[in-house]
C-alpha cells in the first residue's frame, strides 16, 4: 500500500509539473478537467522511470555489484534472488492491467521491449512499436508518439527510451547468453516503455 499511495503522490506531482488543469479550484466549479493522451502518457511514464531507476539502482546496483552480497535472477524463487528489474517492471504491468479490468475510467497499458531483446516476448510487434523504438535509438533524448489502429480500435502509443542507468544493466546484458547483443555501454538505450492509450472511436 505505501509504494501505491507514493506513485499516486508522484503521478500528481508529475501531473502538475507537466501544466495539466488538474486544480482543485477548477474541478469544484464544475468544469471538467481533461488531460491530453501525450500529458497522461508523460506522467505515467514519469512515475514508471523513477520507480525502475530507483529500484535498480538503490536495491540491485547495491546489492549485488556494489556489496555483493546476493544475485538477481530471472529463477529468483527457485534461487533465493533478486527480483530482475524487467520482471519488477511486468509485474506491476500485469497487475495494472488486472486491478484496471473493472476500472473503465483507467484504461492503459504498457510494456518494456527492445529491438534487442534477451526475452523474445519483449520484441516488438506493431509496426509502430518497430518504428518507435529504432526512433528512440537513433535519436537519443528523445521520446516518439503516434496514433496506431488495432483490432479496429485506435489508440494513442508513446515509446519512452530505457537506458542503461547503472552498470549491473550492461553487464548482466552483456553476458546474458540469450542476449543478441553484448556491446552495451552505461548510458545507452537498451529498449523503450511502450504506453499505449485508447482513444474514442
Ligand atoms: C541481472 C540481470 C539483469 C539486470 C540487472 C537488468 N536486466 Fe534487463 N533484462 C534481463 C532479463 C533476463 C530480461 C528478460 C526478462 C523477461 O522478460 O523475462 C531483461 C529484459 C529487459 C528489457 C526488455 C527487452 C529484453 O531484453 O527482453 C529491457 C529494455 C531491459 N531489460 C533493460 C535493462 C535496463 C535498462 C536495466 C538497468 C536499469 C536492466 N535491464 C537490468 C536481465 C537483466
Amino acid at each position: 500500500m505505501k509504494k501505491a499511495s507514493i506513485s499516486i503522490l508522484a503521478l500528481s506531482v508529475a501531473a502538475a509539473a507537466a501544466g495539466l488543469s488538474v486544480a482543485t479550484a477548477e474541478m469544484s466549479a464544475g468544469n471538467t478537467p481533461s488531460i491530453t493522451p501525450k500529458a497522461m502518457a508523460d506522467a505515467l511514464h514519469l512515475v514508471m522511470d523513477s520507480d525502475r531507476t530507483v529500484y535498480t539502482q538503490k536495491i540491485v546496483n547495491r546489492l549485488v555489484k556494489k556489496d555483493k552480497v546476493i544475485t538477481a535472477s530471472e529463477h529468483f524463487e527457485d534461487e533465493q534472488a533478486l527480483v530482475l528489474p524487467a520482471q519488477m517492471f511486468r509485474f506491476g504491468s500485469e497487475l495494472v492491467a488486472q486491478r484496471a479490468a473493472d476500472k473503465p475510467d483507467v484504461n492503459f497499458t504498457y510494456s518494456l521491449q527492445s529491438l534487442w531483446p534477451v526475452n523474445r516476448q519483449n520484441a516488438p510487434k506493431t509496426e509502430v512499436e518497430k518504428t518507435g523504438l529504432q526512433f528512440i535509438a537513433d535519436n537519443k533524448g528523445e521520446n516518439y508518439y503516434a496514433e496506431e489502429e488495432l483490432g479496429g480500435k485506435r489508440y494513442f502509443t508513446a515509446v519512452y527510451p530505457d537506458i542503461g542507468v547503472a552498470p549491473v544493466c550492461v553487464s548482466c546484458h552483456n553476458d546474458h547468453k540469450d542476449s543478441p547483443r553484448r556491446d552495451f555501454k552505461i548510458g545507452d538505450v537498451m529498449g523503450g516503455v511502450v504506453i499505449r492509450i485508447p482513444l474514442g472511436s
